[in-house]
């Protein structure tokens, strides 16, 4: 049986993946669908070989080694440069510095993709660094500043996941939608600013990336083991990350234990507390109003900070407010119960569900852009589990949401390939959602007329802004 794909291009240098864990086993049968390449010059690198027998079969080269701080030019440069043509540098690992990374292929002429800004081992867990120096917030300022730096060149495609990554693109699209609905007469913004204008005429006061993630696994999750439905390490080291929030300009109440950064594009705030025991309201459409975990997330910033209009003066006019609002699989959150009630020590084992482990469920994943005179509207995908298995293998809903995104953004930094460092907010979201959308499941929008007041103050009385119902007041369970 053979299916036929459409082809978006051809690699013509060699291609490196950093990491076969579950977003790199998702990706790999997409790029040999979507692309031509050659596979002689494809190399795959992970410390761990669990694996390999994919690779294997496939006649794709494995490379058993951890890119390091001390090795990754000299390993990856013979790799990324031989036989000629443009190499593209596929990063999926965690423990590996996006930056260092980035920047080194930029170097040598080698278009490069990431899903996170990640760091170089331990900067996660450095007790001797403060909050703000743990946040997203610092580690994007770090890209933005080698953005600045050296402005174009090789494209550079920063954090281009499911969040952050595809969320930025349903953004735009929700917006057009909701200020469609409206009835404002609009044309489609084609710069930043016509994007942050169109936000505020429309009334948005802000976005939640609002994710359910019903995915049920077929054995109960055992005492002590954490169990979840991507890298149980990506999720523990960002949700150990304090709380971050893209701060909106309408926002009428700072928590005590908030805190604004000193220097940067001063789009976001974060919270003395770990994101991962930081519950808020949110709302998804399956299930309705939920908690959600505000747990850090590169897009919490970098779309606040996309939608900002400023004055002359360099003060924000309107910025919405943007954060995630993560219920994840129903094990994932026992795991996190199990670990804060036991001070926080991690369970001395870990568990990526794989597809076949998983009886049912949807990873509902959009953006709730709320504050507007049609309330709240929630656009997304609700990719089930059953039709991923159909559509793609080695991978569950959430992963295939993460690994389509990773195709799209490869699909259009070979069509663009001397862009420089480009965040997802600012490519093409028409065409990436394109290329993507065949991976998505249903697609859909709906409006809702929830709001964090709702159903409050029945049997206790509580601190709640009724003349502010989105505040972040009334969202954030306190
Ligand atoms: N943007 C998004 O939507 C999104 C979603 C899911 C995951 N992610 C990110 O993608 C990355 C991969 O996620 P995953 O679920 O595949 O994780 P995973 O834990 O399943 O896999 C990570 C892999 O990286 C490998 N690795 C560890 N250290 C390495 C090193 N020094 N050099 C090379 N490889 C190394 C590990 O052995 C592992 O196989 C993580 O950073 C995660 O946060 C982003």
């Amino acid at each position: 049986m053979s299916e036929t794909w459409p082809n978006h291009g051809t690699i013509t240098g060699p291609i490196v993946m950093i990491g076969f864990g579950s977003i790199g086993r998702g990706t790999l049968p997409l790029i040999e669908r979507h692309f031509h390449f050659d596979r002689s010059r494809f190399v795959v690198i992970d410390p761990d070989d669990s694996d390999r027998r994919l690779l294997d079969e496939r006649g794709i080269r494995f490379l058993q080694a951890a890119v390091t701080r001390e090795n990754y030019r000299d390993m990856l440069k013979p790799l990324l440069t031989a036989g000629g043509g443009q190499g593209f540098c596929v990063n999926l690992s965690v423990d590996t510095s996006s930056l260092d990374i980035m920047e080194f292929c930029r170097e040598i002429g080698v278009l490069y993709i990431d899903t996170v800004v990640e760091p170089w081992v331990g900067f996660y867990w450095d007790t001797s660094a403060g909050p703000a120096a743990r946040s997203n917030y610092m580690l994007r300022e770090t890209v933005l500043a080698a953005k600045r730096r050296n402005p174009a060149g090789t494209t550079a495609v920063s954090c281009c996941g499911a969040n952050p990554g595809m969320v930025s693109w349903f953004v735009k699209q929700a917006l057009v939608n909701v200020a469609s609905d409206l009835g404002l007469p609009f044309e489609e913004p084609t710069t930043r600013e016509g994007w942050a204008k169109l936000m505020r005429d429309a009334g948005v006061k802000g976005v939640h990336i609002a994710e359910r993630d019903t995915q049920r696994a077929k054995n109960p999750k055992p005492a002590n083991v954490f169990v979840n439905t991507w890298s149980v390490e990506g999720f523990l080291s960002e949700g150990m990350q304090p709380a971050e929030l893209g701060w909106g300009t309408h926002e009428p109440w700072m928590p005590e234990n908030a805190r604004t950064h000193e220097t940067g594009c001063g789009a976001a705030i974060y919270l003395l507390q770990p994101g991962a025991n930081t519950r808020v309201r949110s709302w998804c459409p399956t299930n309705g109003a939920q908690y959600g975990f505000l747990v850090t997330h590169n897009e919490s910033i970098s779309i606040a900070d996309y939608f900002t209009l400023k004055d002359g003066d360099g003060k924000a006019l309107f910025r919405p407010t943007c954060h995630y609002a993560y219920h994840p699989a129903n094990d994932a959150v026992l795991s996190l119960h199990e670990l804060f009630g036991n001070g926080g020590n991690i369970q001395p084992e870990h568990h990526i569900l794989d597809e076949h482990e998983i009886v049912d469920g949807i990873d509902e994943l959009g953006v709730l852009l709320f504050g507007h005179k049609h309330n709240a509207y929630w656009y997304g995908s609700q990719l089930s589990v059953e039709e991923t298995r159909r559509i793609a293998p080695y991978q569950n809903a959430t992963g295939m949401q993460v690994s389509s995104a990773v195709l799209a953004g490869m699909v259009w930094a070979l069509e663009n390939p001397e862009r420089g460092i480009v965040e997802a907010d600012e490519m093409d979201y028409k065409r990436c959602l394109e290329v993507q959308m065949s991976y998505l499941g249903p697609v859909r929008g709906f409006y809702t007329d929830w709001n964090p007041t709702r159903d409050r103050e029945k049997l206790f009385p509580e601190d709640v802004d009724y003349n502010e119902p989105w505040a972040f007041r009334n969202v954030l369970v306190r």
